[in-house]
């Protein structure tokens, strides 16, 4: 049985840091294991031009404890007005690494989202063009559509048409959640990739209802069946390369999460290494923990793979019930694994 673990320095390619005295509370926990972090933009007004991405990722370096080497990497926000000439110039200049697709009405934030695709055709031509990666948020919208079938009904209305008018376009299907995702991410070719939570690997949706409702739960995508939770963690510990590790961490006060109306998001950042790590031992896949950690991600990005190591000893520490003022993932749990020092 291994007890100790050494990878190379993950990176998490897709993470919530907010901003304000929330930016400063909780990016120095995803900066204390990641070499680099792909920085969503749904932050209020949203991040959609290159002075605006550029301020952020300069309040995010303000953040990081005194000797960090985190790098931040930013996302663009798509609207139904997007310019094309603006991001694909940011993504020339190394601003933006990616543009973030948030159907409108889809999660927290989305409110400025892409109403119709094909109001951003042009935007995602010249995307295509320029060889810069689309992340969606993978549901769909229509009320009609019952909630736990909002990521599949996703995949045959949206994403394949959009794969098939854009067959050069790199796509991320951002925090997959079923069955349907997983095998079609799978199947897909080089240019599609997709991210996994610690949450989707650990829940089912009983737990957003184990003894009573329980906020901390959810997010979204909500989580899914017991059988959709299952393939998640074969496609993330299968070996397939094109699944990389997205925490998805998104921290929201306690007061806006036990609410009668609670914000969506895990906030997962604390613990987010060892809760991967033991999940990858409980599927007795702890050798591939690295590739999905450190090694995947960066590669389909085209990025160098970091330097350094990051070491897990078998054994955790007692999660506390509060980070600040938010609950972390796996409040009150024993993991089975710690960082080493
Ligand atoms: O649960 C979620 N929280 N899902 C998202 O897509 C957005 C995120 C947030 O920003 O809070
Ligand atoms: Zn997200």
């Amino acid at each position: 049985m291994t007890d100790r673990l050494t990878i190379r320095r993950p990176d998490d390619l897709h993470v919530h840091l907010r901003d304000g005295a929330m930016l400063a509370a909780v990016t120095p926990y995803t900066a204390r294991i990641f070499g680099r972090a792909v920085v969503m933009p749904n932050l209020s007004p949203p991040v959609t031009s290159v002075d605006a991405a550029t301020a952020y990722r300069a309040r995010i370096m303000a953040a990081l404890p005194a000797g960090s080497d985190f790098t931040p990497l930013m996302t663009c926000y798509l609207t139904d007005d997007a310019d094309r000439h603006e991001i694909v110039r940011g993504h020339a200049e190394g601003v933006f690494t990616a543009c973030k697709l948030y159907p409108a009405g889809a999660t927290t934030n989305s409110a400025h989202g892409v109403t119709d695709l094909r109001n951003v055709r042009g935007v995602l031509e010249a995307m295509q063009r320029a060889g810069m990666p689309l992340l969606v948020h993978g549901e769909v919208t229509d009320p009609a559509v019952d909630i736990f079938d909002r990521e599949a009904v996703f995949i045959e209305r949206v994403l394949q048409p959009l794969l098939r008018d854009f067959p050069a376009l790199r796509v991320v299907m951002e925090h997959i959640t079923t069955a349907e995702a997983a095998a079609f991410v799978e199947a897909g070719g080089d240019r599609l990739a997709a991210t996994i939570t610690p949450q989707h690997l650990h829940l089912s949706r009983n737990a957003l209802f184990e003894g009573g409702l329980r906020p901390h739960a959810y997010c979204l995508p909500v989580l899914k069946r017991e059988r959709h939770r299952l393939a998640v963690r074969r496609a993330a510990t299968g070996g397939c390369a094109r699944f990389f590790l997205g925490t998805d961490s998104a921290p929201h006060e306690v007061r806006a999460k036990e609410s009668g109306c609670g914000c969506a998001g895990v906030f997962n950042a604390p613990y987010a290494i060892e809760s991967y790590a033991a999940v990858f031992d409980e599927e007795d896949a702890l050798g591939r923990l690295e590739a999905f950690a450190s090694e995947n991600g960066a590669r389909w990005y085209g990025l160098p793979l970091n330097e350094g190591s990051v070491t897990l000893a078998r054994g955790g520490e007692l999660v506390p019930e509060r980070v600040g003022d938010v609950v972390p993932f796996h409040a009150g749990e024993r993991l089975g694994w710690r960082l080493e020092a």
